[in-house]
């Protein structure tokens, strides 16, 4: 007789954004009249820059040609696109990241589920409170996190690190030690920054104490305040403590298109054995490489147009963050983010609990936002919008919960 993954049992509901999806798909369907506006997810909704359809117009024509089609991609990624990636990403910001040490695949969620997979089940994993739940959720599956309380909302063998108002919902190192430390900033769901000194923190921390880095970078293209690093190769050392994560969903658009990459430094070994062995063992099992167009479009974000194009569409969703945490702030909400990153975190009116407000929104202003408490128990009374919307959608949803009053 066969047997489960247990660990899978474990997992309390469903992912929190499967979870808001049915809530918002049965309200909607109870509600046929109602113009419902969705700023809970992540997710874009301007179309692709003219250069990256261009991009992938000319690459699906190439495939259409014996002498220009292309079968699988190479394990880690086209050199084309991993030469652009180190050349902009790294080299211009004085980061000395080479493109052999960029895998790149078809999103970060995926690596940021999977890269716990080269990593001892006895490892102690730290998360910020409240995280992107994906994180938390990969190390459940994979048997890492012990017993779950259902009281505090928290697993035995995980090191929460609260992230709260008093403390610019920045976490503090951590009283017991971390093997594997989950830092994303520009953050989600919160909007915070760590300013460069405060990441060489923990970076010093981690090369001290023994511990990686899993430092998710997704929204880097969102910051506009100097000091704020783009990438965790901008502190020193972080090379032999650091992997880091990275998107094109959100900077240009691909959460549809789907491409992402990361970056496991030849430097960072345990015990003499580099994790970039690992990893490029464990694409080469698992994966056949992100579609031959796709990089192609990939490419296109680095072009002078690409960047002058995606530099007004991160503009034009920004506008729209300004625009919430104006407008909610003019209401009276205690309101943060919106400045380095396309999410807005508010605290709920009234004493209401996350869900309560969820409710309240969705059913007398037709809003969608998404539950602070689903990326964690810090993250209870709080709610977090994104500027992801149209901007008249966005303007709408504003006076809409504004004409709220609460
Ligand atoms: C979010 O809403 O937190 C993001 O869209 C999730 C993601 O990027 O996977």
């Amino acid at each position: 007789m066969f047997k489960l993954n247990e660990n899978y049992l474990k997992l309390p509901g469903s992912y929190l954004f499967s979870t808001i999806g049915k809530k918002v798909n049965a309200y909607s369907a109870a509600h046929p009249d109602k113009k419902v506006i969705r700023l809970g997810i992540g997710d874009v909704t301007q179309p692709l820059a003219p250069v990256i359809i261009e991009a992938l117009h000319k690459a699906v024509d190439e495939m259409g040609h014996a002498e220009t089609f292309h079968g699988y991609a190479p394990d880690l990624g086209y050199e084309f696109l991993r030469n652009a990636i180190a050349e902009n990403d790294y080299k211009a910001r004085d980061c000395s990241i080479s493109a052999d040490e960029i895998f790149v695949s078809d999103g970060a969620k995926c690596d940021s589920a999977n890269i716990q997979e080269i990593f001892s089940l006895d490892n102690k994993i730290a998360v910020c409170d409240p995280v992107y739940p994906v994180y938390v959720d990969s190390n459940v599956m994979a048997g890492r996190t012990g017993t779950y309380d259902e009281t505090t909302e928290t697993w035995s063998d995980v090191i929460y690190m609260p992230c709260l108002e008093e403390n610019g919902f920045a976490p503090k190192l951590p009283e017991k030690t971390p093997d594997l430390i989950y830092l994303c900033f520009p953050n989600n769901p919160t909007g915070a920054v760590l300013k460069k000194e405060q990441l060489q923190e923990w970076v010093d921390y981690a090369n001290k104490v023994g511990a990686v880095i899993l430092y998710d970078a997704a929204y880097e293209a969102y910051i506009s305040e100097e000091d704020v690093p783009h990438s965790i190769y901008e502190c020193q050392g972080a090379q032999t403590c650091a992997i880091e994560l990275r998107s094109f969903s959100k900077n240009a658009g691909f959460t549809g298109v789907r491409l992402g990459f990361t970056v496991v430094p030849r430097e960072l070994k345990c015990q003499g054995v580099s994790l970039h062995s690992l990893w490029a063992r464990r694409h080469g099992t698992k994966y056949n490489g992100a579609p031959y167009i796709v990089q192609r479009a990939g490419e296109a974000v680095y072009s002078e147009a690409g960047k002058a194009q995606l530099k007004e569409q991160v503009a034009y969703y920004m506008k729209n963050a300004r625009y919430i945490l104006e407008g909610l702030k003019s209401a009276g909400y205690t309101v943060s983010g919106g400045v380095n990153a396309p999410y807005i975190w508010l605290k709920a009116p009234k004493g209401m609990t996350s869900w309560e407000f969820f409710d309240c929104l969705l059913e007398k202003a037709n809003v969608v936002g998404t539950p602070g408490s689903g990326f964690g128990p810090s993250g209870e009374t709080y709610f977090r919008l994104t500027g992801f919307g149209s901007y008249e959608n966005t303007v709408e949803a504003v006076e809409r919960i504004k004409a709220l009053q609460l």
